[in-house]
């Protein structure tokens, strides 16, 4: 039997600012953000978006021809979550009318949770053929104005419906997997930005593709040969192409820099212009690669590893199925993303320090009013959040 994607799609925030906005302000050299790091624009939440508003707008597309009874669990996977105890799919569960008769929880583990849903998500769906589960990761990437990952910010969302119906990708259930505590990236809970260590950052997650490469290779007798593309967790464009060139050198040492640069372009594009987006990064590079790849995927395997500082890492695989182009979003996701709206530096800035600037009394805010789909972050009253949809 197998298991996978029935339907994938991507959301991100309706506002963007150019990195060469950020160079402008440090008097840097613009190329070391477009070609250094690989990163061309990031998206910008306007103060009425945050995890859930953006989920629920992945939901709705993802769900649009799935029979929404047959959804039994649905799981939120981020690291940017509204609420100590509340799990964010709740409001998105209501927000996107699921049904009632289902479970709804979130995860967490920096950059990585979405993946480990995945992976618990398979063998349940093999012992429940006639379940769906939803997966939503969705996060907005914050590191404070003028820090040294402010290059590095991103919003979005990816919604995937999984199932032994898939349509869009399977997946095979052996994987690599590698966990070690280091701190290279974290969020204390008193600190609404990230903190981190970028260098050593890029070290451990280097140091944890390999261990889970290897694991994986041993655990499915596969090799680098048996694979067509690669897809990266990408905090920024660039470490696509520090990973895999790692990669190469280990498992591949002949094959020329044209080639294997081929086998992971693709999958960079969304992440040049949206940014970061931790927990669905991985994903959102998935999608990427199946909405701009001209080559036709059906039957090619992808290899996919997954990264969350702290740390945890897992190389896993698939295979892209016949006819997978007619189930994709592609032209709604494009259109979206170029679509946004540009800010300058200061409206940016308004936008980030928003957040910062909320009650924390119990008084009521109401936000002001942005482009954000079909949901919004009303405010907040008596210490609860209000969300609205827009009309
Ligand atoms: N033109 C072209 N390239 C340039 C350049 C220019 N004018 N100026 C610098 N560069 C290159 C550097 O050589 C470097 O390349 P290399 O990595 O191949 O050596 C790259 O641009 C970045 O420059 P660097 O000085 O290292 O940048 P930085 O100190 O601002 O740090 C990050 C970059 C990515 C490490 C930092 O933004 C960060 O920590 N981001 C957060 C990353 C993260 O989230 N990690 C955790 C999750 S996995």
């Amino acid at each position: 039997m197998q298991v996978g994607i029935e339907s994938i799609s991507l959301y991100t925030s309706h506002y963007y600012l150019d990195l060469q906005k950020i160079a402008e302000k440090r008097g840097e050299d613009y190329n070391k953000y477009y070609t250094g790091i690989g990163q061309e624009r990031m998206s910008v939440p306007p103060p009425d978006e945050d995890v859930v508003t953006l989920a629920a707008n992945a939901v709705i597309q993802a769900m649009e021809n799935i029979d929404a009874r047959q959804i039994d669990t649905l799981m939120f996977a981020t690291e940017s979550g509204v609420d100590q105890s509340k799990a964010a799919g709740i409001w998105v569960h209501k927000l996107t009318n699921l049904p009632k008769n289902m479970r709804v929880f979130e995860l967490k583990q920096a950059c990585y949770s979405g993946a480990g849903g995945l992976a618990l998500a398979l063998p349940y769906l093999l012992q429940h053929p006639d379940r769906k589960i939803l997966i939503v990761a969705a996060d907005i990437a914050r590191y404070g104005l003028e820090s040294v990952g402010e290059p590095t910010q991103g919003a979005g969302a990816i919604a995937m419906v999984l199932s032994t119906s898939p349509k869009i990708m399977t997946f095979e259930l052996s994987s690599g997997i590698f966990t070690q505590d280091v701190m290279d990236f974290w969020r204390p809970n008193y600190r609404d930005e990230a903190l981190v260590d970028g260098k050593y950052s890029i070290k451990m997650y280097l140091r944890t593709l390999m261990e889970a490469w290897e694991q994986y290779t041993a655990l499915s007798g596969r090799r680098f040969e048996d694979f067509n593309k690669f897809v990266y967790h990408l905090p920024f464009a660039k470490m696509g192409e520090k990973a895999h060139s790692f990669l190469v050198k280990h498992a591949a040492e002949t094959l020329e820099e044209s080639e294997w640069l081929k086998q992971i372009e693709d999958a960079a594009v969304y992440q040049r212009v949206i940014g970061n987006t931790y927990a669905a990064s991985v994903f959102t590079a998935l999608q990427s690669l199946l909405d701009v790849s001209t080559e036709d995927l059906s039957g090619k395997r992808i290899g996919l590893f997954s990264y969350g500082s702290g740390s945890v890492g897992e190389f896993f695989s698939g295979a892209v199925l016949p006819g997978y182009r007619t189930h994709l979003h592609s032209s709604r996701h494009q259109q979206q993303i170029i679509s946004r709206i540009p800010l300058d530096y200061n409206t940016y800035a308004e936008f980030y320090s928003y957040k910062s600037n909320m009650p924390t009394d119990g008084s009521a805010i109401s936000t002001p009013i942005h482009k954000t789909g079909s949901f919004r972050f009303a405010g907040l009253q008596e210490h609860r959040r209000i969300y609205e949809v827009v009309r």
